[in-house]
């Protein structure tokens, strides 16, 4: 015989559609970059970097999984795809802006000597005849190897930067150039290093950008939408204050 098919149970018409769930990127940082980027006790990727990107996905309706990335690769793993974002205090260069995009600048930045508070360094062009440590790759590199000259064999690269500063501490060199925001942060944090900074400038200006693919409009738009947001509303202020203060 005919068997009775149950009726079919209509959806509540109040029921509302499921939301979408949020995109998450995956998001290359270079962690050993306090107090932009870098590990807590947990292990947990924390910094300025990490809540300013936080604040825009939360804004643009994104999510973001942070990766802890080698500085060099960085770039390459956007290419290929295996990071869609990457924020990592990266400043914005002509060069670079060949093979990403970058969004709207975040924060200024400019190069900073560190050396021993012996030294008698006063200003870039003393480092001349001197060992310099230097992040391989980074802006601070390519202004070292230019008042240095590419073969010299003075210029000695590290994979990161607190790798850079330890070999000052030790002798290995005589002077850093990196970023201002982390050796400040670094000799505020290193009391028994015994170091002190020299500004110059001879330094160009910086601004750093949050990196994507080239050609990943969309992505960049809903960066710099959510960007322009936390600018307007306090939250980048907040943000600001809690890292460097007000
Ligand atoms: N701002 C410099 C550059 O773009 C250094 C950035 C290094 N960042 C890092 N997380 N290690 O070259």
């Amino acid at each position: 015989g005919k068997k009775e098919e149950p009726a079919p149970v209509a959806p509540a018409a109040s029921a509302p559609a499921p939301a979408p769930a949020p995109t998450v990127y995956a998001v290359g940082t270079d962690a050993a970059y306090a107090p932009f980027e870098s590990q807590d006790e947990k292990g947990e990727i924390v910094g300025f970097d990490i809540d300013v990107l936080k604040a825009i996905a939360a804004k643009a309706g994104f999510e973001v999984k942070f990766i802890n990335t080698p500085w060099e690769g960085i770039f390459n793993a956007l290419g290929q795809g295996d990071r869609d974002i990457v924020v990592s205090a990266v400043t914005i260069t002509d060069e670079r802006k060949q093979t990403l995009d970058f969004s709207e600048p975040y924060f200024d930045a400019a190069q900073l000597i560190a050396v021993r508070d012996n030294s008698k360094v006063a200003k870039f062009a003393d480092l001349k005849k001197l060992k310099v440590g230097v992040q391989t790759g980074t802006t601070g590199d390519e202004a070292t190897t230019k008042l240095l000259g590419k073969t010299n064999t003075n210029i000695k690269r590290f994979e990161s930067t607190p790798l850079a500063l330890k070999e000052l501490e030790s002798g290995g060199v005589d002077a850093v150039v990196a970023d201002n925001g982390v050796v400040i942060h670094h000799v505020a944090n290193n009391p028994g290093a015994k170091f002190k900074t020299i500004s110059d400038k001879e330094f160009a200006p910086e601004h750093y950008g949050i990196a994507v693919k080239k050609g990943n409009t969309a992505l960049l738009e809903k960066i710099n939408q959510g960007l322009a947001a936390i600018k307007a509303d306090g939250t980048y202020d907040q943000i600001y204050a809690k890292y460097f203060g007000a």
